[in-house]
């Protein structure tokens, strides 16, 4: 099966994007104004793989960006911003039930959790309505409501953006952990990813243990939902919370939620009873620390709903901060920095951004 209108040997007549001077605004949630020097999209493998000879060194320095739904950009980039609209999606039953669905990176990852949900291929519903390309899903390892894509990811297909060699990297190679992976971390800039291969069940087993998940399918009448139901009620509490980006920019959580000792638990909730908590265990480890909900912690500070200059703290939802209008990305790093020093301040704690600021 192909997506995006063309059959794949199409491909290589298409015009590949290569602009100079570009603006980032349709690039990023936020909304920021910034330009960059260069602007390449890569459409086809063929292109991926022409890359140490469409880039000189005078491109650099390289930002690799999806659906710039976790960046937030501080300043004109001086370099080239190159981001992959590889689109196909082909799927392959395999004998043991399961199917494995290979997405190009420049695919929109909640059409893909809308495809599985519809064919009965089960797994990613409880990662619907999460913003962004299906490649930042394996940079990022994006979570939610007890998923994680790490947990349905088979392998990805990347191009070494230096040599233009293509490699398979199975999934447990690939370092994950809370919104982490080594493309994150050493593999930083060297891999354009391709392709992403999902591995999806066709029983459906839901996991309806995360939050009140379960409470809104009850008040809904559903004791047993479907996919299709369980990816509504995800969905519907996601609106709830979240904001729109087109409404009002933002990308998601800024901060990751941070993990503490278990004696720093202790001293904590000893203090502040009513504080959430989720025990982390390590399968090889054990209990390993407790992580405590960032947005807790800034709602306590007093910063929930408030702003500074042309930035914000979403009302519903204290993790987020948005653009009031207006704001430069200096703007919600003051905010940014505000905020971590007030966290650090009360509780003794470091809140890391989990945003990508460029
Ligand atoms: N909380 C507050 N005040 C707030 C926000 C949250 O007290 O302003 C408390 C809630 O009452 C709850 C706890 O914090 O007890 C957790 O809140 P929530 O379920 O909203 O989740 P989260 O930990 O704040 C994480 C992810 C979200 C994901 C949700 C649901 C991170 C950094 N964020 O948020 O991911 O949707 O869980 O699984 O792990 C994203 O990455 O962009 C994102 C939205």
């Amino acid at each position: 099966m192909t997506a995006g209108g063309l059959p794949n040997s199409w491909n290589s007549f298409r015009n590949m994007k290569d602009l100079r001077d570009y603006s980032l605004l349709p690039h990023n949630t936020f909304g920021i104004n910034a330009r960059c020097r260069r602007f390449l999209e890569i459409e086809t493998d063929e292109e991926a793989l022409r890359l140490p000879s469409l880039l000189t060194a005078s491109d650099s320095p390289l930002l690799i960006i999806g659906g710039g739904s976790n960046l937030l950009l501080t300043k004109d980039f001086n370099g080239t911003v190159l981001r992959s609209a590889i689109r196909v999606i082909e799927a392959k039953a395999q004998a043991d039930g399961s199917v494995l669905l290979r997405v190009g990176s420049g695919e929109t990852w909640d059409d893909i959790v809308a495809l599985c949900v519809d064919k009965g291929w089960y797994g990613a519903e409880n990662l619907s309505l999460i913003p962004g390309d299906v490649g930042a899903t394996a940079v990022q390892n994006i979570g939610a409501y007890g998923a994680e894509a790490s947990h349905i990811i088979y392998n990805v297909e990347a191009v070494e953006i230096s040599t233009g060699k293509l490699v398979t990297i199975a999934a447990s190679d690939c370092g994950y952990g809370y919104r982490m992976s080594r493309f994150k971390q050493e593999w930083r800039g060297r891999f354009l990813i391709t392709h992403v291969t999902f591995r999806l069940q066709t029983t459906f087993t839901p996991q309806l243990d995360y939050g009140n998940i379960r409470a809104v399918l009850q008040q809904r009448g559903i004791e047993k939902p479907t996919a299709s139901e369980l990816r509504q009620a995800i969905i519907d509490i996601r609106r709830e919370k979240l904001p729109d980006p087109l409404v009002e920019g933002n990308a998601g959580s800024f901060f990751m939620n941070p993990v503490v000792s278990r004696e720093r638990f202790e001293e904590l909730s000893g203090k502040y009873p009513q504080m959430p908590y989720y025990p982390v265990v390590n399968e090889a480890s054990g209990l390993c620390g407790y992580k405590i909900p960032a947005g807790w912690l800034i709602e306590q500070c007093g910063w929930k709903g408030r702003s500074l200059g042309h930035a914000g703290v979403h009302s519903r939802q204290a993790l987020v901060l948005v653009n009031r209008g207006g704001a430069t990305g200096a703007d919600i790093v003051a905010l940014c920095d505000a905020i971590r020093h007030d966290v650090k301040d009360k509780f003794g704690i470091d809140i890391v951004p989990e945003v990508n600021i460029v």
